[in-house]
């Protein structure tokens, strides 16, 4: 990565400079007529309260698994609120990835992401001279099981990351069991129904850096995609705050408001060929700001490379015929990680 192809560095030399190789074609632009009029509570991502799921009575329950369904069939993605995952556990997570992506260039630069692989400090999904490039500054590592972990890209500067990423990550991991089980109950499937078949699951995580950018209308944070996991838990940075992930519903790209101490969680490619496409890995995109940069910490919850996927036979019938064919998930990840994100269609792999 030279100084040219990063953002940060970009902005600090050249701050009104968008360099060819970030100027999206016509139709990709964030142009506003594809984007929500207002923000209106009607366009607002659902919200689900999970203490209500873990604690609340029957009535609580019954109502709440409703809406995730709801939640899940026609939006994708969801907040969550009342999680339990600490707010000082989050807020530490935000400070050693904000504290890593202001280090010097060449410090971050003792991480970089191989071509071809997304672990690392770099450009992630990279194939061509011509690609256009996402103006983001990328951290991607590889958490579980441990046999992925590339060590040698866990920075150690600063001290506290990886012990903040282990602890960090052991409570996200849980938070994906838990929502496993109570998206299995809202298709009246066996609460285990998920968690059982997933065998030894596969965790990652991305760290994603915008800096501002001069022509916010002529560039994107990050390229459209579907996510190749099962669950993706998204945490949004408080600094800067503003609004970046833009969610394609309808054929309008609605922007995810931040909401305090919630965490963002979108339904991946996993989940929607599982279901039979009842539920939808929902294609998604980041903006930037003239002035403000963002922060997102994204982890991916997804089932072991061993296990084979297919539609639930439970779920396939008259009325839904079969949508996808059986595949291994491992060769659908490998897939995923060799192809540029381009929408929907790495889950043509499937089809
Ligand atoms: C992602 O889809 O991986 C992250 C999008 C965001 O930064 O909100
Ligand atoms: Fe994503």
């Amino acid at each position: 990565v030279g100084h040219i192809d990063d953002v940060q560095e970009l902005r600090k030399t050249k701050p009104i400079t968008v360099p060819e190789r970030y100027v999206r074609d016509m139709a990709q632009r964030p142009t506003l007529a594809t984007s929500s009029p207002c923000s209106s509570s009607a366009m607002s991502i659902p919200v689900i309260d999970l203490s209500e799921l873990v604690e609340g009575g029957e009535d609580e329950v019954q109502r709440e698994v409703l809406k995730l369904a709801s939640s899940c069939e026609e939006w994708g993605f969801f907040q969550v609120i009342n999680h339990g995952i600490d707010k000082e556990l989050l807020e530490s997570i935000e400070k050693v990835t904000t504290e890593f992506f202001m280090l010097p260039l060449e410090e971050k630069q003792k991480y970089p992401m191989a071509p071809g692989t997304i672990q690392g400090y770099g450009h992630a999904f990279v194939f061509s001279e011509d690609q256009k490039l996402d103006w983001c500054n990328m951290l991607a590592l590889g958490v579980e099981p441990h046999c992925i972990r590339n060590p040698k890209l866990w920075p150690t500067n600063p001290p506290e990351f990886r012990e903040t990423l282990e602890t960090y990550s052991t409570s996200i991991r849980k938070l994906c069991q838990t929502l496993l089980r109570f998206i299995a109950l809202s298709l009246g499937l066996n609460q285990d129904r998920f968690n059982e078949m997933f065998g030894v699951t596969v965790q990652a995580v991305r760290m994603n850096y915008y800096p501002p950018c001069s022509r916010p209308d002529l560039v994107l944070g990050l390229s459209p995609h579907s996510d190749g996991s099962a669950l993706t838990v998204l945490q949004q940075g408080a600094a800067g705050s503003s609004v970046g992930l833009q969610i394609l519903k309808d054929n309008i790209w609605v922007p995810v408001q931040p909401l305090e101490n919630a965490l963002v969680i979108n339904i991946g490619d996993t989940i929607e060929v599982l279901t039979n496409g009842k539920y939808k890995s929902v294609e998604h995109r980041a903006v930037t700001h003239k002035e403000k940069d963002r922060l997102s910490i994204v982890t991916f919850y997804a089932p072991g490379y061993e296990i084979e996927l297919g539609p639930l036979p439970e779920l396939v019938d008259k009325n839904h015929p079969c949508m996808y064919r059986r595949y291994n998930h491992g060769e659908y990840s490998r897939h995923y990680v060799t192809n540029k994100l381009q929408g929907k269609k790495t889950l043509d792999f499937a089809k």
